[in-house]
């Protein structure tokens, strides 16, 4: 029952991204890319456990769950992340945890994790309740009258989790400034990646990379004025993001970081999670909007739970529904949509030979909506996971897998069903006709022009 004319004869399918179903060539991808990176994506990269090509440089796109444990566990040191990431996020938060390799990689993974254990994690969602309630406010302004960009909201809200988290209570942080800062560098950088994909060499001038390069330093100022300022005052009562790594040891070298590694890695929270979670309220909200019928069932449970209260960390594992919502958007939308690796050394994956050099794929996107792992692929189905069959590993990625997993994937799911399931008991999200939002990649995969939404007070 594949195709469009099946899918339109059962019931219509949410958003997605119109995938290449002929070769674009060099030119045409550059061309394809600079608009979506992920239009360079194969329709068969939904149907094939691989595809090859050459691009001016060999590269692979793997959706083999097999394969693809191979990457990311058991040969690990063989697929370090490729020059992409690293070209593009190295300005902006330097040899951090998300970008370091090896033993620099390792050692501060140690020092970082117990800041993100469940006790922590269940300590800042103080913080998230406020950002809920205060996205409430910002909403209800609409009355329900005029169309709401709760893509714009939820990366306000997210932004407002994260700083505070970071340096909550810093006087004199200019934190507007240094979300400008950021989101200006991830815009202007991510229209180019496409370079770094196909893997030209890093003197190819990148055009953003230098516009930005003023707000970058403005924000590493101010990052450090932070970091030192906490390390004057000390811990606050409920220790933050900050102070928990302030006070991070690595077990193994008792290594602790300077202020400019505890910058970079401050800087990486704020770059690699205000994004990508209010990426996934976005969306959320938007399948909710497309879904009356489920949205109606979020509601309830929802309601049930919180009887007009905000949520808490306490109430997470009492949303089940609301928390499949979140599993499934972020299979339709994971946020980062692609990631890549550089191989090392020969290797075989599914049966291939893959030479030192090869660029490896990890396409996020259509692993999440291959037709041999998912049933109905792109359909909206939060029931999925609620079956007590869970879906085969290495087939859901949104966080990535193996030692490299992202360290913050607790912190986003809590932070996400609290927001998620305080709006739903809030507001009816309706679709606004024609406003249909365009799944883009530009770095994360953003709803372009926008999640304009009715949403009518409760
Ligand atoms: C829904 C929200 C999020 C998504 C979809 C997401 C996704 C990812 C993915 C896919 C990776 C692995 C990348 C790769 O292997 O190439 C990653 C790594 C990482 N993420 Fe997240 N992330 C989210 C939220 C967060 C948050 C809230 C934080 C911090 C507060 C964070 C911090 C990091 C860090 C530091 C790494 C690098 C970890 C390492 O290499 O050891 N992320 N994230």
């Amino acid at each position: 029952m594949d195709g469009p004319i099946a899918a339109a004869s059962e019931s219509p399918l949410p958003a997605r991204v119109p995938l290449a179903t002929e070769p674009l060539g060099i030119l045409g991808s550059l061309k394809a890319a600079r608009r979506n990176v992920l239009s360079i994506l194969p329709e068969i990269a939904t149907r094939q456990p691989m595809v090859s090509g050459k691009t001016g440089k060999r590269w692979h796109m793997v959706m083999d769950p097999g394969a693809l444990r191979r990457i990311l566990l058991e040969n690990l040191d063989n697929y370090p992340k490729s020059d992409v990431t690293k070209n593009l996020l190295k300005p902006a938060i330097g040899e951090s945890l998300f970008i370091a390799e090896g033993a620099h990689w390792r050692w501060q993974r140690r020092a970082a994790a117990p800041a993100f254990t469940h006790r922590n994690i269940a300590n800042l969602a103080p913080m998230m309740s406020l950002a809920a309630d205060r996205a409430t406010e910002r909403i209800a302004i609409a009355g329900g009258k005029r169309a709401v960009d709760v893509a714009a909201e939820m990366v306000t809200t997210t932004y407002e989790v994260i700083s505070d988290v970071t340096f909550s209570g810093e006087r004199g942080l200019d934190r507007a400034a240094v979300h400008r800062a950021i989101d200006g560098y991830i815009a202007e950088t991510g229209k180019i990646s496409l370079f770094d994909i196909l893997g030209l060499p890093t003197w190819v001038p990148r055009p953003g990379r230098m516009i930005a390069g003023s707000a970058l330093k403005e924000m590493k100022r101010v990052a450090d004025h932070a970091v030192n300022a906490r390390r004057e005052s000390g811990p606050k009562p409920v220790p933050d993001l900050l102070d928990l790594l302030l006070a991070g040891v690595d077990p193994e070298t008792k290594r602790q970081m300077n202020t400019e590694e505890l910058r970079d890695n401050l800087l990486t929270f704020i770059v690699a999670g205000h994004e990508t979670t209010a990426l996934t309220l976005g969306w959320a909200l938007y399948l909710a909007a497309f879904d009356p019928e489920r949205q109606a069932r979020a509601r309830e449970e929802a309601q049930s739970v919180l009887n007009g209260r905000t949520a808490t960390a306490e109430d997470v594992p009492n949303l089940p529904y609301i928390r499949a919502i979140v599993d499934e958007t972020l299979r339709l939308y994971p946020p980062a949509a692609l990631v890549s690796r550089t191989a090392q050394s020969p290797d075989t994956l599914g049966g291939r030979e893959i030479r030192a050099g090869d660029t490896v794929m990890i396409p996020i996107y259509t692993l999440h909506r291959h037709k041999m792992l998912w049933s109905e692929p792109d359909a909206f189905r939060p029931e999925r996971w609620l079956a007590a069959e869970k879906p085969e590993r290495y087939s859901y990625l949104p966080f990535g897998d193996g030692p490299r997993i992202c360290i913050g994937a607790s912190f986003a799911l809590q932070e996400s069903v609290i927001i998620l399931a305080t709006l739903l008991s809030r507001f009816a999200f309706s679709l606004v006709p024609g406003r249909t939002p365009d799944p883009v990649m530009i770095l994360t995969l953003r709803p372009e022009g926008g999640v304009w939404l009715m949403a009518k007070p409760l």
